[in-house]
């Protein structure tokens, strides 16, 4: 942005901030500074009227959805935010085998869900070779679908492989883009450097790739988070997961404050303007903020949601922040009640693979996706 721009932005009302991103996709960080300091109730309904434009207008009325195997909470990391961090002794720790992993998949199709998201801690005994004979499995008998992985930070040669075996998308939240946050948010092996490097790499190999962070973490500023919007401008990912950071009791965070529900809000609407064919869900954690917080995430821009599709025995040991929805109902409830907040909203579910409507007219977002 110019420094014409630049001045021009200084004078702005909020509103017109507003406007202004609609068109350029973009402000300087003074423009963003404004955005997520200061609106009004007003300004937000106008923030959220307009990204809802834009996704009806990319999007229409639907809503996709993505069936949620929490296969694994085994995890060699230590995130300080994570509940199911390697450090908290008091996790009744669980993995799924292969079959029951295809299992919930079976129960998913059923259910009309054409993407399963296989997501886990960093779990060794689900090696290269284990991962890939399960995506090979669910895409031989599911040809119709697309397979998301969501387990953290790999070698390029595991990535490869995963790709190869028929893996379509890959979800990596780099949580936060400044260095100094990550730090705080992270043990010390961990580096937002080798994050950034394995999302790079990722996108390189053609999955289509999420990135992503939590809105109110410890020590986050308004600085971090523009910081968060510039990097994924470098990024361009096809996903992006945002939520807010919801403290856990057994971890060094037990105690912090929740991120907040209305800046959550605010962001995704400043995504949708953003990157308007981004695929954006309303998180699990938005969920549990608010009782209506999905709801109003897709009335902020969103158009995707996670439901759960983990055996119900399982899912309250996958809790990566306190009361955490959706943990006693079976994958089949929490569909139907789903389809009843979607529709209250105006919106439907679709049985749709979902993919990033980008990811086929911008070849340079991406190479194409399997042939299924
Ligand atoms: N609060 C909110 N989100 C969390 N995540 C992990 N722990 C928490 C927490 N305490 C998010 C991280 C991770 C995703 C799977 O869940 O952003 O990438
Ligand atoms: Fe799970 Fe409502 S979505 S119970």
């Amino acid at each position: 942005m110019d420094r014409e721009s630049a001045r021009m932005e200084e004078n702005m009302t909020n509103r017109e901030l507003i406007i202004e991103l609609e068109k350029e996709r973009d402000l300087t960080d003074t423009g963003f500074h404004q955005l997520l300091h200061d609106l009004t109730q007003e300004d937000r309904e106008f923030l959220f009227a307009r990204a809802r434009d834009i996704r009806e207008r990319e999007y229409g009325k639907a809503v996709f959805v993505r069936g949620l195997i929490e296969f694994t909470n085994i995890c060699r990391n230590d995130c300080f935010y994570c509940g199911i961090r390697k450090s908290n002794t008091k996790v009744d720790r669980y993995r799924l085998s292969p079959e029951e992993i295809l299992g919930c998949a079976r129960e998913g199709y059923g259910l009309g869900f054409r993407t399963f998201v296989l997501q886990g801690g960093e779990d060794a005994w689900y090696t290269k070779d284990r991962l890939a004979d399960v995506i090979r499995m669910i895409k031989k008998d599911f040809p119709d679908c697309a397979v998301t992985l969501s387990v953290g930070e790999r070698t390029r040669e595991e990535y490869m492989c995963w790709y190869e075996a028929g893996a379509d998308r890959y979800l990596l939240r780099h949580e936060t883009a400044d260095e100094s946050h990550y730090q705080l948010l992270h043990p010390a092996q961990m580096s937002l450097q080798s994050r950034k490097e394995c999302l790079y790499i990722l996108r390189d190999i053609g999955y289509q790739t999420g990135a992503g962070f939590m809105v109110g973490s410890p020590g986050q500023t308004v600085d971090n988070l523009i910081s968060d919007l510039r990097f994924l401008q470098e990024l361009r990912p096809h996903m992006i997961g945002i939520g807010p950071f919801l403290a856990h009791k057994d971890t060094p965070f037990a105690g912090e404050t929740d991120g907040s529900y209305e800046q959550t809000l605010i962001l995704l609407g400043i995504l949708r303007l953003m990157f308007p064919g981004v695929l954006l869900p309303a998180t699990t954690a938005l969920g549990t903020i608010a009782p209506d917080g999905r709801e109003r995430g897709l009335l902020a821009g969103a158009n995707v949601l996670m439901p759960n599709l983990s055996p119900v025995g399982v899912r309250k040991k996958y809790e990566l922040y306190d009361n955490k929805i959706c943990t006693g109902e079976e994958s089949a409830q929490c569909r139907d009640c789903l389809s009843r907040r979607v529709e209250s909203v105006g919106y439907r579910i679709v049985t749709d693979r979902g993919d990033c409507r980008d990811y086929f007219s911008n070849p340079s977002q991406g190479r194409i996706p399997h042939k299924t």
